[in-house]
Parts: structure tokens; sequence; C-alpha cells
């Protein structure tokens, strides 16, 4: 049995020390839960009696024997949490994002190349779902070509101005480090660097719509790749909202909207197709185009509306400790750094009305957002 922690028990971190509790977590016992807010320690140790209650992590860490910890506090403090775990050898489980800036996030990546012996991963549950993993099978072994245009819409993720009103730390920039990318598009955005890799520059055009906050909750972006350009849309303000992401190459095509997914793998690549076209427009070849599909599978979503998907993740990064093999976890804490990068790109490109190239300058990145943090007026 593996013995863990989770550091911020509000809404998503109750939620995971509940999986443990409950034993949705398989091969693990929860031990300890810390929150700064006093009462809600009370409450989570009065329901759950064999689980100690603590408000400052830094005494967890150092009273504890824990195998592995939960980060699932707001992002400002993940890098601080984490890197006190791993330089005390504790395995962390980070909630996403990584950090705030890749600067920040550097740090942690930095002191765990050092540590090579410490487990740490990110909590990336959209990686779970069997829809993008097949998507990254076809993508690896071939069966669709080259890459040559991608489109990612996102904006299924609808936020009320009641949800900003309850106030806390989100969609600010010195609470939480931005607003719909950082809180809701780093899953896509980490599904997107997985799938299809990084760009070499990005721009965007990030702005608020219809809503009382100093962060953007729309954005339009085009990552532009060496030989094709993705076109990525956010929002968290339309109704009703979409989520397809399509990516075409050169023998096939992958359509992914909300629960379902669509590919066709082509019976001659578009080049030879054209090379031996006798006629002007229309395509016989296109008979030979193999359809199938691919769902998210009921019973799967039947588990995660239960559990959440993010128990997939906690059961993976125990599997992990358990056979001690860094190589099955779904997510390493490194790889976050990558959807962050996307990130702070984006802002960054907006900010200054102009593309950049990635990887972006962190220094100017971090400077711009402290300009941003120093003139919010919350
Ligand atoms: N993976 C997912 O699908 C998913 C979904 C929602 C939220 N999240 C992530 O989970 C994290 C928490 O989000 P939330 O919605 O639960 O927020 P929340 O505000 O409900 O909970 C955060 C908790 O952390 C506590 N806290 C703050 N600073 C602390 C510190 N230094 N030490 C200990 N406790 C501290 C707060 O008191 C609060 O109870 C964020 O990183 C968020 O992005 C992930």
């Amino acid at each position: 049995m593996k013995r863990l922690a989770v550091i911020g028990i509000g809404r998503m971190g109750s939620r995971h020390a509940r999986n443990v509790v409950k034993g949705v977590v398989k091969n693990a016992l929860l031990t300890a839960v810390c929150d700064t807010d006093k009462a809600k320690v009370g409450v989570f140790c009065a329901t759950y009696g064999s689980v100690k209650g603590y408000t400052d992590y830094k005494k967890l860490i150092d009273e504890e024997k824990l195998d592995g910890v939960i980060i699932a506090t707001p992002h400002t403090s993940h890098i601080e949490i984490a890197k006190y775990c791993v330089e005390r050898d504790v395995n962390v489980l980070v909630e996403k994002p990584i950090s705030v800036t890749t600067k920040e996030a550097e740090e942690l990546t930095d002191l765990l190349d050092k540590k090579r012996e410490v487990f740490a991963a990110m909590m990336f549950n959209q990686r779970t779902n069997r829809m993008y993993l097949k998507a990254k099978e076809l993508i690896s072994d071939g069966s669709i070509g080259e890459i040559q245009r991608v489109n990612f819409i996102v904006t299924d993720w609808y936020r009320t101005q009641f949800y900003y009103n309850m106030g806390g730390w989100r969609a600010s920039w010195s609470g939480e480090g931005g607003g719909t990318l950082i809180n809701q598009c780093v899953h896509q955005l980490d599904v997107l660097q997985w799938l299809i890799g990084m760009p070499q520059k990005v721009e965007a055009f990030c702005k608020c719509v219809g809503r009382d906050i100093t962060t953007e909750n729309d954005v339009t972006a085009i990552l532009r790749y060496r030989d094709f350009d993705c076109v990525f849309t956010a929002s968290t303000h339309e109704l009703p909202g979409t989520n397809r992401l399509e990516i075409a190459g050169t023998k096939g095509k992958i359509v992914i909207e909300k629960f379902k997914m669509t590919y066709y793998i082509n019976g001659m690549s578009e080049s030879e197709v054209n090379a031996r076209a006798l006629k002007d427009y229309g395509n016989k070849e296109d008979k030979k185009t193999v359809k199938r599909r691919c769902s998210y599978g009921f019973l799967r979503m039947l588990y995660d509306a239960i559990y959440g998907q993010q128990a997939r993740i906690i059961n993976n990064f125990v599997d992990a400790l358990q056979t001690n093999r860094k190589d099955i976890l779904i997510a390493k804490a490194e790889e976050g750094v990558n959807s962050l990068a996307l990130i702070n790109a984006m802002n960054m490109s907006s900010w200054l009305e102009r593309a950049v190239d990635m990887p972006i300058d962190k220094d100017l990145y971090s400077s711009l957002l402290s300009e941003k943090i120093a003139g919010e007026q919350l």
C-alpha cells in the first residue's frame, strides 16, 4: 500500500482525497490531508476519521512518512509545494497547470533532473480519453500520413459571471496567472502538443467577451509548424459550445467531436491521386477511403462521471510507484512545461500584438505578467 496525502482539499483536491479513501484508487491509503483553510480540514477529518489533518504543507511533509503527494492548490503555489516535496524525496502528482510561467516551471524540472529517483507526474487526465489515444496511434504509426492541417475548437467550457463572482483566485493575473487558457484549455493544449508536437511560432488574439474579469475568456490562435498550421479557437462564453478536433493528413483524417471520433484512411495518398488524375476535379479514389468510428465508451463515461477522469491518473501514479516504473506514467511533470509554454506564448503574442517565436523569451514573459498583475484592479 502506498501512503498518500492531498494538499489543497477544495473542489478538486477533496475529490481526489475521497477517491483514495474510498478505494477507487487501488493499493493506496490516504494518510493525511492539508489545507490552509482549517474548517475544510476539520470537516474532512471528521468525516474520515483515520485521516490526519494539517494546515501547513511543510509540517505535513516533514512529519508524515509519505510515498506520494497530490498537489491540488491554486496554480501559483504548485511549484513552491512541488519543489519542497521533491527536495525531500517525496513523489508528487501535480494538478494542472504545472505553474504559471515556464521560467518558474523550469525550477522544478531542473530540480527533477538532479533528483532522478523521485517520481513526478502531471494531472493530465484527458490523455486517458481513448479517442485521443486512438488519434495518437494513428498519427504515430503513419496511418494518416503527414499532417497537413489541424483545427481545434474548444468552446464548451461555459462559465457564467456567477462562477467568476464566487471570487477566490480564478480568472485573474495575480490569482491564477490567466483565464480560460491556463484554467480550462491547458488540458486541450496538452493533448494537442502530445499529439502533434510543439509549433515554431504562435500568433494569438485574446480578449474578454461578456464577463467582468481581467483575463481572457476568448482566444483565436494560429500555431505555425514547419509543414502545417493549426488554428486553435477557445472560449468560455459561447452557447451551445463546440469541442472539435480535426487533424488532416496526406493519407487520412481524424475528426473528434465531443464523445465521438471518426477517422478516414485513404486508399491512396493525395499526391498519388493528384499525379494519376486524368480529370480536372472529383475523385473516384474517395470510394476507397475507409471510414471508422471510435467513441468515448459508455462504461468509461459512466466511471468518469462517477469518480472523475482524474481517478485514472491517480491510479496510474500509484501503479508507477508500486512497480517502480517511471516509464508507465501517463504524463511526467516535465511534460507540463509544453502546454504552459503554449499558454504563455498565446498571452504574450496577444499583449505584444505580434507573432512570437517558440520557445518564448521566458524573462520577457515573466516581466510582462508582473506588469499585468501590477495594473490589475480586482
Ligand atoms: N484536472 C482537472 O480536471 C481539474 C479540475 C478542476 C480543478 N483542477 C485544478 O485543481 C487545482 C485546485 O482547483 P480547485 O478548483 O479545487 O480550487 P479550490 O479553490 O476549490 O481549492 C484549492 C484549495 O487549496 C487550498 N490552498 C490554497 N493554498 C494552499 C496552500 N499553500 N497549502 C494548502 N492548501 C492551500 C485552498 O484553501 C483551497 O481549499 C487547480 O490547480 C485547478 O486548476 C483540475
